[in-house]
């Protein structure tokens, strides 16, 4: 493989030229090309981005052999089926969050890259940065003593204008689930990084102000692996929408996190937040373009240098399943309304 990775993006839509711009900028990188069903829309990114190959489905992307990787970024329910392409393809691959909406398309994601021997990462773009990774090391090395409790809160504003302005949006086939799925994805991520695996859950989930068969809102109570307990909120109809809150608690520390700001970081040691923390763009908590491109652009980077290195990205197929099973046992824990037991 030359020194740049060549990648195509398949679906050219909202979040694909986040993908195009970090590419361009990426020194381990090089932007192939780009497709979409709708002709305009993969003809209009590929202009945009210099004017880069173009093609109307990703079966033609796919078999350009200057591509060695692809950023998925179509609807997420579809994120497995073009994937599994891709990997037959021998491409490696890079999916938007979430990883797909299925237990049954990601494992078929997952042991479709296994077997084709290419890499699978996926976009949490906030795992790159250092905040949260700084929040983990202070966690999981014990810096708040016992784990007590974890909590993520996610009151966000998606507008029904927004949920009508593509119709994969609020279904269950396309995009896998509401509030949590799409939106609050991120964190339940982060959550579940930073306390431990999920052991149980018990939720309730409902639309209480958009026409959507997904729910708009959902609250849950989980026990991690770690010992620790703590509530997982998430909405997309509340007042303006708000940054969304991280808190960890132990017996000998707190960190609370607002949006990208910390809010308060005490433990019995006198240990505080390192001083390398850099100011964090957008949140989106009521706009989903209200993002930065830098952590996409770190993350796609990583992806690179990953394949270019022959050693697993910074977030695998395999770390990306653990968000979307602890959702679907929050989606499943309200419709039994029982409690729940991971793995699912
Ligand atoms: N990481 C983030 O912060 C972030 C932000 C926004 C969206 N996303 C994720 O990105 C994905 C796309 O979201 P979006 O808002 O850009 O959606 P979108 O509807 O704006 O774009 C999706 C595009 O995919 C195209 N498409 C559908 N099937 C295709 C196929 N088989 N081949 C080629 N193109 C196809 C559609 O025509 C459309 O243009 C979702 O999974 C979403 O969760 C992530």
């Amino acid at each position: 493989m030359a020194d740049k990775l060549g990648f195509g993006i398949i679906g050219c839509g909202v979040i694909a030229p986040w993908h195009a711009k970090s590419i361009l900028d990426i020194p381990e990188a090089r932007l192939v090309g780009v497709c979409d069903v709708i002709p305009e829309k993969a003809d209009a990114l590929a202009a945009q981005s210099g004017g880069v190959k173009a093609w109307y489905g990703h079966e033609a992307l796919l078999s350009d052999p200057e591509v060695d990787a692809v950023c998925v970024c179509v609807p997420s329910g579809l994120h497995a089926a073009v994937g599994v392409d891709a990997a037959h393809a021998g491409k490696h691959v890079l999916s938007e969050k979430p990883l797909d909406v299925t237990l049954e398309h990601m494992d078929a994601l997952i042991s479709a890259c296994d077997q084709s021997q290419v890499r699978l990462g996926c976009i949490f773009q906030r795992r790159t940065q250092r905040l949260w990774q700084a929040v983990r090391e202070a966690v999981q090395g014990g810096k708040l003593g016992k784990l007590i409790l974890a909590d993520a809160y996610m009151k966000y504003y998606r507008s029904q204008a927004y949920y009508d302005s593509a119709g994969w949006r609020g279904t269950w086939e396309l995009d896998g689930g509401g509030a949590l799925m799409n939106q609050g994805v991120h964190c339940v991520d982060l959550v579940r990084w930073i306390a431990g695996d999920p052991v149980s859950v018990y939720a309730r989930c409902g639309h209480f102000a958009r026409s959507i068969e997904v729910e708009d809102t959902a609250c849950a109570i989980v026990e991690y692996s770690s010992g620790a307990m703590g509530v997982i909120e998430g909405t997309t109809s509340v007042y303006n929408g708000m940054d969304h809150r991280l808190e960890f608690h132990g017996e000998t520390g707190n960190i609370l996190v607002d949006g990208a700001r910390i809010v308060r970081w005490e433990t019995e040691d006198g240990s505080g937040p390192p001083d390398d923390l850099v100011p964090e763009d957008g949140q989106a908590s009521a706009q989903p373009t209200d993002i930065g491109i830098e952590n996409h652009r770190a993350q796609i980077k990583d992806f690179a240098q990953s394949v270019l290195g022959g050693r697993s990205p910074i977030v695998s197929g395999k770390e990306a399943r653990g968000a979307v099973e602890l959702i679907l046992g929050i989606y499943k824990s309200s419709e039994l309304r029982q409690s729940v037991s991971f793995p699912l």
